[in-house]
């Protein structure tokens, strides 16, 4: 046993659920091998607690750390901060920089408020629309974080939200009196979302959606999903909580030319450092006048002030471009030596939040290249969320390393099949991930 390894075996026992966050349960890639903790990181790389050191070709933070860790200017816009005193009884000034810097990214917005979480910033502009609109109901497609609002999609039927990415999530704790109040819609769905519409129309507060996920939407969609719902007299929400700035300077909705009532940033807006954004229309942010939306954290200054110098930095290098080159290089690799090797995958998603399945035993193998790319020192699983740190070189040992694993992998699979899968992984295989990483 390792210090790393030790600690998540006793973090099980004293916290339940072991982990703050699903998407970083070791046994969501490589169990009682994947490393839990780490100890420093900087650009993409990473050491764990026994000093072991990886390339980062995963998420990179969950989708928060486009720049890289540790970035050093957005640290020293943080420090300064932090010696300045980031918490004081008094505001910090950088949240109505922040405030007018994101307004003016987006010159339909007029207002903005701020927490620190994606899943408390969808809570936020839910509460907001329920009380401009004083409607109760709630359309939906795509995951919105963990609150009592969402996860009442699954309060009717346990499978309301399997096509929304949490397939089987129980809704264990959330209220039943919740039931009926936030329904689902498939992305695209144009028929699906007509009949929604139809039925519960005159009753729905809001839609919100992701504008895109793992493709772009078929043309008009999104302009219809606007027309609607605005004709019956509700607010549409886009939530780019985490594909903002990753395909342009804004969010996706900017490139796709349509324009919300609110709009819902968090993850990458503070390259690691918690902060969340609602900017919306005066009119559509009207309700939060008179709701009570209030938080003692909601008002430190670490949080703007890193998002002030990251929108910066991710303005100056242009991260958007460099992410989505980096992210179809890899999405070449892996088709590429799949090809070379003979193993059938399926890459998806956009080249910056860049996917791959194996076609065959896919949580067996899934759990077998993770393990044997530990073994060379690189955290990878089966998507790629790339930052600014991702240089050719990185890429370079990383195809390389790709290589040798797939040729082993073809190896063991064509000595005895499954079993021999097996075998080789030696003990548990991974569970199911997120469906939102599979999509598209
Ligand atoms: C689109 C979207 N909305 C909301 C959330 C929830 O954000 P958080 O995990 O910061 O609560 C996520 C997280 O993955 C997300 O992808």
């Amino acid at each position: 046993m390792s210090k790393t390894q030790d600690l998540y075996t006793h973090a099980k026992r004293r916290m339940p659920g072991g982990v703050g966050l699903l998407s970083k349960r070791p046994e969501m890639f490589a169990p009682g091998r994947w490393p839990g903790y780490a100890a420093r990181a900087r650009g993409c790389e990473i050491w764990d607690l026994d000093g072991v050191h990886y390339y980062d070709m995963t998420t990179n933070g969950i989708g928060a750390c486009i720049l890289g860790y540790a970035d050093p200017d957005v640290s020293a816009a943080v420090k300064k901060r932090v010696d300045d005193g980031s918490m004081t009884s008094l505001n910090p000034p950088e949240e109505v920089w922040l405030a007018d810097r994101l307004c003016g990214i987006h010159p339909w917005a007029d207002c903005a408020r701020f927490a620190r979480t994606g899943g408390e910033i969808c809570a936020i502009a839910v509460r907001i629309a329920r009380a401009t609109t004083g409607r109760d109901l709630v359309a939906f497609s795509g995951y919105h974080g963990w609150s009592d609002w969402y996860i009442a999609a699954n309060l009717s039927d346990d499978h309301q939200l399997d096509g929304q990415l949490l397939p089987g999530i129980q809704p264990n704790g959330v209220p039943r009196s919740l039931t009926g109040t936030c329904i689902p819609f498939q992305h695209g769905d144009t028929a699906a979302f007509d009949a929604l519409i139809r039925e519960y129309g005159d009753r729905l507060a809001c839609v919100i959606m992701e504008p895109a996920r793992g493709a772009m939407p078929a043309p008009g969609f999104l302009e219809h999903v606007r027309d609607e719902i605005h004709r019956v007299g509700g607010l549409l929400i886009f939530d780019e909580v985490t594909i903002a700035w990753r395909m342009n300077f804004g969010g996706v909705h900017k490139l796709l030319g349509v324009v919300p009532d609110m709009a819902v940033f968090a993850k990458a807006l503070g390259n690691g450092h918690p902060i969340a954004a609602v900017i919306g229309t005066r009119a559509a942010m009207d309700g939060a006048h008179e709701s009570f939306i209030s938080s003692t954290y909601w008002t430190e200054g670490v949080g703007p002030a890193a998002a002030l110098a990251t929108l910066d930095k991710m303005e100056r290098t242009r991260v958007w471009e460099h992410i989505t080159r980096v992210g179809e290089t890899v999405q070449r690799d892996w088709r590429e030596l799949a090809a070379r090797h003979g193993l059938r995958i399926h890459t998806s998603g956009f080249p910056c939040l860049a996917h791959f399945d194996f076609e065959e035993n896919k949580l067996e193998l899934k759990t077998l290249y993770t393990r044997l790319m530990l073994e060379k020192d690189f955290l990878a699983n089966t998507a790629i969320y790339p930052t600014l740190a991702h240089t050719d070189a990185i890429l370079d040992e990383h195809r390389a390393a790709i290589d040798e694993v797939f040729a082993r992998i073809a190896q063991i699979k064509k000595s005895g099949g499954r079993e021999a899968i097996l075998r080789a992984i030696g003990g548990e295989v991974c569970q199911s991930d997120f469906k939102r990483l599979i999509d598209g």
